[in-house]
């Protein structure tokens, strides 16, 4: 039975997830969603899996987008995988209902816990609690690919209804103003204009203009571009001036660049 891992990451976490599981199902496809790959038909028993990282309390637009324009109908199962800093919310929810709603049976639904990425609200954890965090998110990767290679049907508890529901209420708000919130970005004078930022977008949304970036308003938000920037130049807002940046240890940028940018003469020194 063919066995493909879906991905979208902007910081690694899910990038480290999507490998490990490779890895431990005997070298499974491992395929990264971005502009490029917005949708998706699938063989006869393939297994989906989808590993996503949670943006407030939900999921990221285009995994939404994925799930929806995907054709499922001769695939066997779907499990999704939630890597989330604090808070999963309605992402477990979001998840079963999306995939009821295409009709394809939910296999599996875990969330492992990973250093957050959302330096708005705070800074990357000290490294030694990073370190037990990703320790354990191995650990239960291993558990995960044992469950899917055993076909085991396996959804872990969900956020109590009613914070579901509070939590649905708070995406649902959110979710549209999601693409302009790049407005919010700014580079400060360390910008050097290497692209980085560009070339990491997986949905092409910066133009490099005169050695700057510009943001495009069709945003997922994965703040790749802010923790990837080697000058720490971008921020957003005030309040992440200073504030210590994040990238999952066990991935390199050369594994995001060109993953979706359309400025593919731009070039990364
Ligand atoms: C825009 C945005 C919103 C986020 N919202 C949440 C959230 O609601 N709950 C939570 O627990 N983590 C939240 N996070 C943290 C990420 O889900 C978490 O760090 C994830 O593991 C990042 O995966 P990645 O490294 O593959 O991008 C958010 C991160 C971003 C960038
Ligand atoms: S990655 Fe940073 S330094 Fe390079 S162009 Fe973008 S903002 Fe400027
Ligand atoms: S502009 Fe930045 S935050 Fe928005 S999708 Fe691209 S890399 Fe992610």
């Amino acid at each position: 039975m063919k066995i493909s891992i879906y991905y979208f990451s902007g910081t690694g976490n899910c990038l480290k997830i999507a490998k490990d599981l490779s890895r431990r199902l005997g070298g499974a496809d491992k395929v990264a969603l971005n502009y490029l790959t917005e949708k998706a038909s699938f063989t006869e028993n393939e297994k989906v899996i989808i590993v996503y990282p949670v943006y407030i309390f939900g999921l990221p637009l285009i995994v939404e987008r994925f799930i929806k324009n995907s054709d499922f109908s001769y695939s066997a199962t779907i499990t999704g995988i939630a890597t989330f800093g604090g808070v999963s919310g309605y992402a477990g929810r979001q998840f079963r209902k999306l995939t009821a709603e295409k009709k394809v049976k939910c296999e599996g639904l875990f969330f492992i816990k990973m250093p957050g990425n959302y330096t708005p609200l705070y800074e990357a954890l000290p490294l030694p609690a990073q370190k037990e965090l990703l320790r354990k998110a191995e650990e239960k990767t291993e558990k995960i690919a044992d469950s899917i290679s055993s076909n085991r049907i396996c959804i872990e508890k969900d956020v109590f209804f009613i914070s579901a529901f509070i939590f649905s209420l708070i995406y649902k708000a959110a979710k549209n103003k999601l693409p302009s919130m790049d407005r919010n970005f700014w580079t400060d004078q360390s910008c050097d204009g290497c692209s980085v930022c560009a070339l990491v977008c997986p949905v092409g949304n910066i133009s490099m203009k005169d050695r700057k970036p510009f943001w495009l308003h069709k945003c997922e938000q994965c703040f790749g571009c802010f923790h990837w920037c080697p000058q720490e130049a971008i921020q957003y807002k005030k309040s992440t001036i200073g504030r210590k940046r994040y990238r999952n240890p066990d991935v390199v940028v050369g594994e995001f660049l060109n993953s979706g940018t359309r400025e593919k003469e731009a070039k990364w020194k």
